[in-house]
């Protein structure tokens, strides 16, 4: 715990900011175009690291390191409090800490209403970034998510960074539905690695279905924002993608310079957590 792993973001947040910028609802067409040219340079070096190293291999071996959950217990807001922690140390100037973002992604969804397991989803979705605690280097953390295992979509930004990629060189993997079938149904898709996808099997006893697909795919810009991938969907997979279209804008555009008052939310979000969960869960 404490180690804070080095990669050539400033912090993990600079990713959901190039997110963010990417998918700007005031942005012209235009600007769309320059938008490679704008993207700082660690960013990209960011996705570069990120698309050579998530390899249906790698996927495959950190699902068997983490989904048993034999890292350690913790109760949901410990893990806050440490990510949190963790995130003020390594970016000192950040103006919203992690705790921050989760708290405006929740309000924002209980203003229009939504109901309380929404509430709690909005609350914990970005949790997984605990990952960054365990060493875990941050393109195995946060960045755009997508399958392994079949060809890439030409949605995903950046594609090229592709090119170094083993996979790319084994014919299997490049076909369009490489290991899988049409409409295999995303529970026998493997997306890259990071926060999603950890998160999703900490918590998947404790939510319901739509909890579920919230936080697995929310980082899925390429599935949920592009709507590519549907030939991997099955009819379920197609509806439920909604729930996750529902999330999405409350993730992105919830954030603003003003700091929720925190002391003053705590008991809501404490009692919210201990609606939906014990104590402490594995993680
Ligand atoms: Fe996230
Ligand atoms: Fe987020």
């Amino acid at each position: 715990m404490g180690t804070i792993s080095k990669g050539p973001l400033e912090s993990l947040d600079q990713w959901d900011d190039d997110v963010r910028v990417r998918y700007d609802t005031d942005k012209k067409k235009e600007e769309f175009r320059v938008y490679d040219d704008k993207t700082p340079q660690v960013v990209r070096n960011f996705y570069k690291l990120n698309h050579e190293q998530q390899t249906l291999e790698f996927v495959l071996g950190k699902k068997q390191q983490y989904t048993g959950l034999t890292t350690g217990k913790m109760g949901i807001w410990e893990a806050m409090e440490k990510l949190d922690t963790l995130v003020d140390d390594s970016d000192p100037d950040t103006d919203l800490s992690q705790i921050d973002h989760n708290l405006q992604t929740a309000e924002a969804m209980r203003a229009d209403g939504h109901p309380r397991w929404m509430i709690l989803t909005g609350f914990i979705h970005d949790l997984g970034k605990v990952l960054t605690l365990y060493g875990e280097p941050q393109w195995a953390v946060v960045g755009d998510t997508f399958p392994v295992g079949c060809r890439w979509s030409e949605k995903i930004v950046y594609p090229e960074y592709f090119q170094e990629n083993p996979d790319s060189g084994d014919a299997r993997l490049m076909s369009r539905y490489g290991v899988y079938d049409e409409q295999i149904g995303l529970e026998n898709i493997h997306l890259s690695w990071g926060h999603d996808e950890y998160l999703y099997h900490v918590t998947k006893q404790y939510l319901p279905e739509e909890a579920q697909y919230m936080i697995r795919y929310h980082s899925w810009y390429s599935a949920h924002r592009e709507l590519d991938y549907q030939y991997l969907m099955s009819d379920h997979d197609m509806k439920m993608m909604d729930q996750v279209r529902n999330f999405n804008p409350y993730d992105l555009y919830s954030k603003s310079a003003e700091k929720p008052d925190r002391k003053t939310l705590e008991p809501f979000y404490r009692e919210l957590i201990a609606e939906y969960f014990p104590a402490e869960i594995r993680w």
